[in-house]
């Protein structure tokens, strides 16, 4: 089978022209697999616009949808192939097509390019994917918000700079990750507007003279409407994919962070957080050791997706309009990144299932000096001073530190997002709008 553009000069078989097709293909053919059920879709809307067009009569459109219909089952049982010579899945498809039908096959090749086959392939897997990542995200801030409900009155030291701070609890610890998770989660709204809008029928990148209803087009694969200048659809290309990874970034930059509370919180150091054998590892030497790698590798993998944008800021640079080839491996870092969130948000589940805190050891770390802060505060309430001559005394008079117990400091606290009042339902009723 050939290519859509074979060459009709030059020997295509050289050892040359093999190198070359192997270096400007590289991996795409193997990530196309991925999109296959997209560009299958696009193509069927896109059959359909030609029909409207009569450029296709209605037995030819109906006989290539049945042919996308036929590749569809092959390609969900594993056995749709694309080889490095099709060089993409928009070849072996229309290969797949014309051998089966012959020149109707080759028909649906007007008025596009794989230009805008490849970024509506993209942008309507970005859209099923983007679902997921969110679908996952919310059970991650549920079960956020059912460990604080579990621990909601159970004491915890606050850190600042590594250092005792002040008194916090295990409510507001998770409170805290859960609200910061679902605020990541009502961001993508302005994201997913971005990916929304439709390609299809730009071709090129400059449109068709056939007369094809892109609107139509673009209510038929879901999009909210089309990209609306040709020229945009190329230019979008890296640019979504960028703030689309950018975003995923900073989904995983929270779990990130809670990777390490979990690592700290849970060493032998501190021992506030008790782990589940399942979660950990043992050394080769240390028979000892119960080690966090979960957690550990939870971090890197958020490493992995911030290099995932500074693959596509670089790709991107410097590139004018229109298409170039470069975009081709804008695809890897956008699949690799959604990869590794959706694995990084199914371990998010596991490892804060596996955490027990341990309330004898994060009481007794809630040691006096934890409620200096608030002794100051007190000395203002009651003896009218101001909070700078109040600090001064209890710093020089730390016997003046209330002796209370953790759990009743916990008490003195009644603000929204205290402490002693982490505002569970209001978080509650967040997440309900979100679900
Ligand atoms: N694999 C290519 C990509 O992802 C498909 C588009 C090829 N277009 C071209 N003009 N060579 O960009």
């Amino acid at each position: 089978m050939s290519k859509l553009w074979e060459k009709t000069t030059g020997d295509s078989s050289s050892d040359l022209a093999k190198k070359v097709e192997a270096f400007t293909v590289g991996n795409d053919y193997i990530l196309d697999q991925r999109l296959v059920p997209y560009d299958l879709a696009a193509s069927a809307v896109h059959a359909e616009a030609l029909m409207d067009a009569e450029i296709l009569s209605e037995t030819e459109y109906n006989q290539i949808v049945e042919g996308l219909e036929e590749i569809h089952d092959i390609w969900k049982k594993g056995e749709f192939q694309i080889r490095p010579e099709d060089e993409d899945m928009h070849t072996a498809i229309e290969n797949h097509l014309t051998g089966k039908f012959g020149d109707i096959g080759k028909k649906i090749h007007a008025g596009r390019s794989r230009n805008d086959q490849v970024l509506t392939a993209v942008r309507l897997y970005e859209k099923d994917m983007l679902q997921l990542v969110l679908q996952s995200a919310v059970q991650v801030a549920e079960l956020l918000i059912s460990i604080a409900e579990t621990y909601q009155s159970l004491p915890m030291p606050g850190f600042t700079h590594t250092r005792k701070a002040m008194l916090s609890s295990v409510a507001l610890w998770a409170g805290g990750y859960a609200e910061l998770l679902m605020m990541q989660i009502k961001g993508a709204d302005g994201l997913y507007s971005l990916i929304n809008r439709s390609p299809l029928g730009t071709a090129a990148g400059f449109g068709t003279t056939f007369p094809i209803n892109r609107e139509k087009e673009a209510e038929k694969l879901g999009f909210s409407q089309p990209i609306i200048c040709a020229t945009t659809a190329q230019l979008s290309r890296g640019w979504v994919e960028l703030q689309l990874v950018q975003y995923l970034s900073a989904m995983s930059s929270v779990v990130n962070r809670l990777a390490s509370d979990v690592i700290q919180f849970s060493s032998e150091a501190y021992g506030f957080f008790d782990l589940d054998e399942a979660v950990c590892t043992g050394s080769s030497i240390m028979p000892q050791k119960k080690n966090p790698d979960l957690a550990e590798l939870m971090r890197a993998r958020h490493s992995r997706i911030t290099g995932h944008v500074a693959a596509l800021q670089t790709l991107t640079a410097n590139l004018g309009s229109g298409y170039h080839r470069d975009l081709q491996l804008t695809k890897e870092p956008v699949i690799q990144a959604f990869d590794n969130i959706l694995e990084l948000l199914d371990a998010a589940l596991w490892l804060i299932s596996s955490i027990t805190p341990n309330p004898e050891n994060l009481r007794r770390a809630c040691t006096p000096e934890l409620f200096a802060a608030e002794a100051a505060g007190g000395l203002v309430m009651n003896e009218g001073i101001s909070f700078r001559d109040a600090y001064r005394i209890i710093k020089e008079n730390p016997e003046r530190i209330p002796k209370s117990t953790p759990d009743e400091m916990l008490k003195e606290y009644s603000h929204l997002g205290s402490p002693g009042n982490p505002g569970l339902s209001a978080l509650k009723k967040e997440l309900d709008k979100l679900c």
